[in-house]
């Protein structure tokens, strides 16, 4: 697919990997629907890509109304969709006991029923165009991680979700591609839910270091997928032989990545 004048929402569009594919689709010469709660950073970014092929659509995913708006506004803006890529995401780290139940309940909102929702609602104009629906899941979806479990299933459960709706939809002519980045160096960390007083070491450090792939390369890796109508991806490459590895030999993987952690 070539994304000139396709019409692409984007979810998280105000900051780190969303911020990113919005540059690089509208430099692809996509039409694009920056979504995300900060109006502001979303208006700045819109202003710098021009106003005839950005539109701004204030909207959180948690909620059913915004998001039935989006769809709407974007329609009534641009006559349909061609792109949906659901990236709003937040994370949560923290042993369970001591994890906020509202904060979990909150990241499951946005990660996984704000993703379906939102799909949900623009699927009817994505069947129209034969469009496509990109998920941005991550590496954690596919390895779980200690002090993570919860932000990991709601990326699994993502997996899990776009294989099953793939199926779904290939007759009407709408794909499903999802991204799995490992670390990326966005704002992502800092506003984790940090539950707990006592987190080991790695993650206290992680307020301060900034390490892992940058989010314009997650981009350009999404942009390649959607061309060449790939599935799946994981980014950087190398990872998924982490999660081969997973595969083969679980318990040791395990051991590794907790002996890792602490
Ligand atoms: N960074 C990583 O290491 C990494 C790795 C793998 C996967 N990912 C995934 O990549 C996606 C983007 O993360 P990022 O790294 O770019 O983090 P980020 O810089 O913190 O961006 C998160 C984006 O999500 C938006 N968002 C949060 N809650 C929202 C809500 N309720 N409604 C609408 N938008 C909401 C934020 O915008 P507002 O605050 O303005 O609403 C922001 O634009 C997430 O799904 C994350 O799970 C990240």
């Amino acid at each position: 697919m070539q994304l000139a004048n396709q019409v692409a929402i984007i979810t998280g569009a105000s900051s780190g990997i969303g911020e990113a594919i919005t540059r690089c689709f509208a430099a692809e010469g996509a039409r694009v629907v920056l979504a995300a709660r900060s109006e502001e950073k979303l208006r700045g970014l819109a202003a710098e890509l021009g106003a005839e092929r950005a539109l701004v659509v204030p909207t959180d995913v948690a909620d059913s109304g915004q998001v039935e708006r989006l769809v709407a506004q974007t329609v009534e803006r641009f006559g349909g969709v061609d792109v949906l890529v659901n990236n709003a995401g937040i994370g949560l780290l923290g042993r369970m006991e001591e994890t906020d139940w509202e904060h979990f309940r909150r990241m499951w909102e946005v990660n996984f029923f704000g993703l379906v929702r939102l799909t949900r609602a623009a699927l009817p104009y994505l069947k129209k165009r034969k469009g496509v629906v990109v998920n941005i899941s991550s590496v954690a979806g596919k390895l779980a991680l200690p002090y993570m479990s919860g932000y990991c299933a709601t990326k699994s459960a993502l997996n899990a979700f776009s294989t099953g709706l793939r199926m779904d939809v290939a007759q009407a002519g709408v794909r499903v591609v999802v991204i799995c980045p490992g670390r990326v160096r966005t704002r992502f960390h800092a506003n984790v839910y940090r539950e707990g007083e006592n987190l080991p070491g790695v993650f206290r450090a992680e307020k301060r270091r900034y390490t892992g792939i940058t989010a314009e390369e997650v981009a350009r890796a999404t942009l390649r997928a959607v061309r060449r109508n790939r599935r799946e991806i994981v980014v950087p490459w190398t990872l998924r032989l982490l999660v081969g590895f997973r595969a083969l030999f679980p318990a040791f993987t395990d051991r590794m990545l907790v002996r890792l952690f602490r």
